[in-house]
């Protein structure tokens, strides 16, 4: 309980220091400070029941395990969750449920998940978090090069409460760009970096990080009891 609430609470406390920072106009600086977190131990939170996750999200396979499954309109890949880290899966759920993005199917699927279903089933879809290798693949883009300080030159994020880009679906990544820029998802840090990208650098960037590997998967587990962990 107290766990849950310390972690929470600490990283609103870096996108607030990291927007305040923003706002002061050291672009930089501001993604070293913000890569500060990475040495924060990674470790799956203890209080977290990937058995339970797994028993409550047999609807959310319905996309998430299908691979090439689409949004209808627009047009878009459903993402990959597999692999991701967890407090990042969890923060996106409080998004999508709160009303920090605007999704609206996603809404209705987290809208009747308590704080703790929204950990079981971060701690379950995550599985194992992609590992950083440390390594860029090629030549990072120029109009890439602050976003790696937090997303990994290997698309491996250096924080748990970041999000891991590698082999993400290319126009997945477009779309949550572009929802950044436009307001759909209300991140403050993501709000500010997005704003400065034009159409063309957001392709680039997208092309970049979805053909990293070791890469983000569909969810393809088998779906039984017995191979909930
Ligand atoms: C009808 C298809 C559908 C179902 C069912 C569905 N999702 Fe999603 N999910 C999507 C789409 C589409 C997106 C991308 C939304 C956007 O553009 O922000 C998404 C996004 C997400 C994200 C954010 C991933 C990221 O990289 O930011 C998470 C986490 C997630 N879903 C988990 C779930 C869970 C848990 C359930 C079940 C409770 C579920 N989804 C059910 C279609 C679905
Ligand atoms: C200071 C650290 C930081 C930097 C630098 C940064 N990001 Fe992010 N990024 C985040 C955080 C935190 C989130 C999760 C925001 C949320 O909750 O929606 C995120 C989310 C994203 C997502 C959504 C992923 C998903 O699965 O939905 C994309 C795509 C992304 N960032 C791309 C970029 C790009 C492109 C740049 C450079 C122009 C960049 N980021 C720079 C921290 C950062």
């Amino acid at each position: 309980m107290n766990g849950r609430r310390t972690r929470a609470s600490s990283v609103h406390a870096v996108s607030i220091a990291v927007a305040a920072i923003l706002a002061a106009g050291a672009l930089a600086g501001a993604a070293q400070e913000a890569a500060a977190p990475a040495a924060a131990p990674a470790a799956a939170p203890a209080h977290a029941d990937p058995r339970h996750g797994k028993a409550i999200s047999y609807t959310c396979l319905g996309c998430h395990g299908i691979d090439g499954y689409k949004n209808a309109y627009p047009s878009y890949s459903v993402p990959k969750l597999e692999g991701q880290n967890p407090e990042y899966l969890a923060a996106a759920l409080h998004g999508y449920r709160d009303g920090d993005r605007a999704h609206l199917t996603m809404h209705s699927q987290a809208a009747t998940l308590s704080d703790q279903d929204i950990e079981d089933i971060a701690a379950y879809f995550a599985g194992k978090p992609l590992a950083p290798t440390g390594k860029a693949q090629g030549t990072v883009p120029q109009a890439a090069t602050l976003c790696v300080s937090c997303h990994g030159q290997d698309g491996v994020a250096i924080a748990p409460m970041y999000p891991s880009l590698a082999g993400q679906h290319e126009d997945y990544l477009v779309r949550a760009i572009e929802e950044y820029r436009k307001g759909g998802r209300k991140n403050p840090v993501m709000k500010g970096f997005a704003a400065n990208l034009k159409d063309e650098d957001i392709q680039v960037i997208a092309q970049y990080f979805s053909h990293l590997t070791p890469s983000l998967t569909t969810e393809a587990r088998p779906y039984t009891w017995l191979t909930a962990r």
